[in-house]
């Protein structure tokens, strides 16, 4: 976790700084700071504090002097409280520090170096900063290289040395660290999303490399002290495509956004009307050689997984499980070389998801992993990579990623349905046109946003809600719960309806409204007994409906869903629910974007 950036070039690096770190608040938002080189004196200028980026940004505004040089830190707190003597950048002695991971042996480190007496704050951090300040004797690389020879634990670390007046140096082991040389002049970050306003091409930092950031030009070290050649590479995210596009909130543009997400992920996967994996690399042999599927993932990318799991079982016949990543190593998982394994992140740098892709792999495992970001961690330790277009996500609250992963799922099940024997090339096809359809139903449900915004108005009083569902409908009620939850901070809980009567269904008063998903033409009568269930025990339901089976429920609130087929429901009902939580955590006045304790890349276990 933890958002890091560092600028040197020609513009003015506080601005430049200040604006990556609003795009990185993501990654954390506890505190903040920067640390900048002035312009003629050299001096380094720090300033840091507890609280959002904003507050940053006033502490900021008495600073008048130009700089072209600095380095800057979102925080979400794991070794020491929220303060800011906490916050990040660090100092000791010429060597100025911010840092993303954790240092497992910080204690042993304070110990063998006798740095007790210097540390001000609680943080892992500054004692990496204190020791790269007793290593530092005028080679920036070779104390670098020394520190990180003694650090345990996962890191990015970003260094200015007090006598290198416009350079930066980074590291890092694990937690990722992107950079680029352009126009402006060469920078660094965490993440993707803070380099595209400048430009799309960057390349990943390889771990345990040194790097130099100049005003001109980079320069990479191996560990032995050999130079590298960055590997650049391109995105094809627009420049400036993570502004806000004048919706108060990206989680409301990002939601508007999923009809372009959709068809972009899809359109270069179809040819002939047939799914299409040969510009991935993707192999059909994949598809035919496995006897079995794991997805492995976290949040709503495991979501995504149960509703694959659905469709894998009902189309294939197969066997699949969906293994919460964070959970996966310590359950004894069933994993050999005839295990097809499909990780799924957004960001493609969640930590236990990683960890579960290595462990499968030494198992034997062939794994395939379904990633927003480019040359991401997940993706690089993958087999094969199969990258979801949804551009850059900002809010906390995935939605477009979650809609493309999706995407992505339907072409994967026809190629193997269709690899398998299952699927004729019609039925196949016939399958495809269906998936076609999807970005325009998930339009429809768009243009009739506002119908979602009176239904939102009716739970916003409630402190517990339910979400009831069977089949695809209750995997797709778990992601809406999801999102209800993260932005709204009532507590929702999506529930199978049938099983509501073992139990929960004790919970349900008239202050518990409830809302359904109904949207499986097999299971509709089942799930109407259930509304009514809870309807006869004083509960409000608004029910979100495909139209076709709309008639029978008329004596509840009502979203009606555009007809597809049932497997394909998911999308338009996915949406429609994302909308829910919106309204309802924006109409409450929250910070939708940056829902309390959340992070949106969890890179700690
Ligand atoms: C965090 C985010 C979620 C996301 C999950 C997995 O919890 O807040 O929105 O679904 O991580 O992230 P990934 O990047 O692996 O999809």
């Amino acid at each position: 976790m933890c958002g890091i950036i560092g600028y040197t070039g020609s513009e003015n690096a506080r601005e430049v700084l200040l604006d990556a770190l609003e795009l990185l608040e993501y990654r954390g938002y506890d505190s903040a700071g920067v640390a900048v080189k002035e312009a003629g004196s050299g001096k380094t200028v720090v300033r840091r504090c507890a609280g959002r980026v904003r507050d940053l940004r006033k502490l900021c505004e008495t600073e008048t002097h130009f700089s072209g040089c600095g380095i800057g830190h979102t925080r979400w707190a794991t070794h020491g409280g929220v303060s800011d003597v906490n916050a990040h950048p660090h100092q000791a002695g010429s060597v100025t520090l911010v840092h993303n991971g954790i240092i497992e042996n910080y204690r042993e480190l304070i110990a063998d170096y006798g740095l007790e007496g210097k540390l001000r704050s609680e943080t892992d951090s500054e004692v990496v900063a204190a020791l790269l300040d007793y290593f530092y004797e005028g080679n920036p690389q070779e104390a670098v290289q020394k520190t990180v020879g003694r650090l345990k634990g996962t890191f990015a670390l970003v260094v200015m040395f007090e006598d290198r007046r416009d350079a930066i140096y980074a590291v890092r082991n694990v937690s990722p660290v992107v950079a680029t040389l352009c126009e402006q002049g060469a920078m660094l970050a965490s993440d993707l999303t803070a380099l595209c306003r400048f430009t799309n091409r960057y390349f990943v930092l390889p771990e345990y490399q040194v790097l130099e950031l100049r005003k001109d030009g980079v320069t990479l070290w191996d560990p032995d002290g050999k130079v590298m050649e960055p590997e650049y590479q391109t995105v094809d995210w627009e420049l400036n495509s993570s502004g806000k596009n004048g919706y108060p909130f990206y989680m409301e543009k990002e939601i508007m956004e999923q009809p372009g997400a959709v068809t972009r992920t899809i359109e270069g996967r179809i040819r002939g009307g047939m799914p299409d994996f040969s510009a991935d690399g993707v192999p059909d042999t994949l598809f035919t050689d496995c006897e079995r599927i794991c997805v492995i993932a976290c949040g709503t990318a495991m979501h995504a997984g149960l509703v694959a799991q659905a469709l894998v079982k009902s189309v294939l016949h197969m066997h699949i499980e969906v293994e919460m990543a964070s959970e996966f190593m310590y359950s004894d998982p069933v994993i050999d070389e005839k295990t097809l394994v499909i990780a799924v992140s957004q960001s493609g740098e969640t930590i236990d998801t990683l960890e579960a892709v290595k462990y499968a792999r030494l198992r034997g495992a062939k794994c395939l992993s379904v990633i927003n970001v480019r040359g991401s961690s997940i993706a690089r330790e993958s087999d094969y990579v199969i990258y979801t277009s949804a551009g850059p996500e900002i809010a906390v609250a995935s939605t477009k990623a979650y809609t493309t992963q999706l995407a992505v799922f339907y072409l994967i099940v026809a190629r193997m349905a269709h690899s398998r024997g299952i699927f004729t090339e019609e039925e196949t096809q016939c399958f495809i046109r269906e998936l076609q359809r999807t970005p325009e139903t998930i339009r429809d449900v768009l243009a009739r946003r506002r119908e979602v915004h009176v239904l939102a108005k009716k739970v916003l009083a409630a402190k517990d809600l339910f979400m009831i569902g069977r089949g695809l409908d209750h995997s797709i009620l778990l992601e809406g719960s999801l999102k209800l939850k993260e932005v709204s901070y009532i507590h929702s809980e999506a529930y199978a309806s049938g099983e509501l009567k073992h139990g929960p269904i004790a919970l349900i008063t008239q202050d518990t409204p409830v809302v359904a998903s109904v949207t499986q033409d097999k299971l509709m009568s089942k799930e109407l007994s259930n509304i009514r269930e809870v309807a006869s025990r004083g509960a409000d339901v608004a029910v979100f409906v495909k139209d076709s089976l709309a008639k029978e429920l008329e004596d509840y609130e009502l979203f009606r869903l555009p007809d597809m087929r049932d497997e394909f429901m998911v999308m338009p009902a996915s949406v429609a629910l994302q909308l829910l939580a919106y309204y309802v955590s924006s109409d409450k006045g929250f910070d939708v974007d940056k829902p309390r304790n959340l992070a949106k890349v969890v890179t700690v276990e």
